[in-house]
């Protein structure tokens, strides 16, 4: 049913979980599944050289996150895709959603961000709020 799958990583347990279900959709149907992370703009007022030296620590995290992700999920019959995005996290998978026409937005429940008494992480919950398709929580 769902053929063009965002599956959205931060590395944590949650998104590992999501990881595992999204490739099981996948692996169902010869359709795209693209995974995509997140990070949060550097601040300009940083200056070079350290915005640079930021930048590239931080796309080097992401990098080792879909590795990470990607041998998870193991081979599909479909294509696999991968974008690193900079920004709010929950801003930047809805447009890729957008851009992409997503069909299926798949997500962890929760995140690298532990705090107590949050049943749903704040990315999870504004994705959820503004998707222009449905969206899967995992738990
Ligand atoms: N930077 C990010 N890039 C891509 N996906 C993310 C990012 N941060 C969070 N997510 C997705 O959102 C899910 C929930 O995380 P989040 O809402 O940030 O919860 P928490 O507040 O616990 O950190 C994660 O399991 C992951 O699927
Ligand atoms: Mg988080």
């Amino acid at each position: 049913m769902f053929e063009n799958i965002l599956l959205a990583v931060d590395g944590s347990e949650g998104s590992k979980h999501a990881a595992k279900v999204a490739a099981g959709m996948a692996r169902d149907h010869k359709g795209i599944l693209r995974v995509v992370a997140a990070y949060e703009p550097i601040p300009p007022y940083l200056g070079e050289p350290n915005l640079h030296i930021v930048m590239e620590a931080r796309i080097q995290e992401a990098k080792s996150v879909l590795d990470q992700i990607l041998a998870l999920i193991g081979k599909v019959p479909g294509e696999i895709h991968t974008e690193i995005l900079e920004g709010d996290p929950a801003e930047a998978i809805l447009r890729v959603a957008e851009t992409r026409q997503s069909d299926l937005i798949v997500m962890g429940s929760r995140g690298l961000g532990q705090l107590a008494g949050m049943l749903l992480g704040s990315q999870s919950q504004k994705v959820v709020n503004h998707a222009p398709c449905p969206v899967l929580i995992v738990r």
